[in-house]
């Protein structure tokens, strides 16, 4: 009798307890089904993880602010039990609150949060969003003490290419291209047009003439418009020119 008493007894405390807990931390209907998929490698999280959290969090979860009282520039603070449940659920990215927000899934906390500035408080692409699931799911782990400056390398090839095919190739790709300046290749984008010629001063960035075309700042050209890219991207050719404009 006593033995299956006992049994029954647990049995009854651990149904009530997880009831309780499924009331009170509330991943209510989260539809995880909607969650972009976790990337199918070993993620590096001070390459990848952190990085990302620096340009899209710190801004208002960093040292300066701690917006919501969440601050995921620290180990000690990025983990954190919020109303909607724990942010980061070691081993368990479907449950963690903080990929329910970066999703979208929980009603008026999409984060970053949408603004209307372009470039600003840009969403997480799902790329991303797989990345930080790759993370949780691998355990997680954040090694204790500071974290490394880690500087992406930013090459022609990667990522500037595909940036001036859309931004400037319907203008400056082939025998046809406007003012000679090709900006299909890096040799030819390194030597430049007829009349500004090399446009890249690697030397002294701010200099570039080409930063301040694509910065929409340069009063001469025609086209201004079509010459503006948008501060991201603007970005991404300031670090290749200071990393060399390779
Ligand atoms: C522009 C500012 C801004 C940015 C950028 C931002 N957040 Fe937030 N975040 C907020 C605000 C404001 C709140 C509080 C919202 C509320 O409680 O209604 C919040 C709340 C949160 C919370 C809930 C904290 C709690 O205990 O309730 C988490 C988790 C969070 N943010 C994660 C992130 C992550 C992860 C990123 C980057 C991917 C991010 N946020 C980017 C403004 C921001
Ligand atoms: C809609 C067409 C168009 C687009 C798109 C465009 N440009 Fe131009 N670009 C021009 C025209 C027109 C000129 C002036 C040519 C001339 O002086 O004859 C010019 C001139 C230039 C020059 C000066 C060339 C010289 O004479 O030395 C550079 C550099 C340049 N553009 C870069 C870019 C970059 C980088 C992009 C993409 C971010 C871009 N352009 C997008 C039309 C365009």
């Amino acid at each position: 009798m006593k033995p299956l008493f006992l049994h029954r007894l647990a049995v009854c405390i651990l149904v009530a307890s997880s009831a309780a807990l499924a009331a009170d931390k509330k991943p209510a209907a989260i539809d995880v089904s909607k969650i972009p998929l976790p990337v199918p490698r070993k993620v590096d999280f001070e390459k990848e993880v952190y990085p990302m959290l620096k340009e899209s969090c710190f801004s208002c979860h960093g040292a300066e602010k701690q917006k919501g009282k969440y601050r995921c520039d620290t180990k000690a603070g990025a983990f954190k039990d919020t109303d909607y449940g724990p942010t980061i659920v070691p081993g368990k990215s479907e449950q963690s609150s903080l990929i329910h927000m970066v999703c979208g899934l929980v009603d008026e906390m999409l984060m970053p949060p949408p603004s209307d500035k372009p470039g600003k408080s840009e969403k997480l692409t799902p790329e991303q969003i797989g990345i930080l699931r790759a993370w949780i799911d691998q355990g997680a782990v954040w090694p204790d003490g500071a974290i490394a400056d880690y500087v992406k390398p930013v090459t022609f090839d990667t990522d500037i290419k595909p940036l001036f095919a859309t931004a400037c190739g319907s203008c400056h790709s082939g025998a046809e291209a406007r003012g000679g300046f090709q900006s299909d290749s890096l040799a030819a984008v390194l030597k430049g047009g007829k009349s500004y010629g090399a446009s890249v001063n690697a030397a002294t960035p701010a200099k570039s003439p080409l930063l301040t075309i694509v910065s929409g700042l340069d009063e001469d050209l025609p086209l201004p418009e079509k010459h503006k890219l948008p501060p991201k991207s603007v970005e991404l050719v300031r670090k290749w020119i200071q990393q060399g404009a390779k």
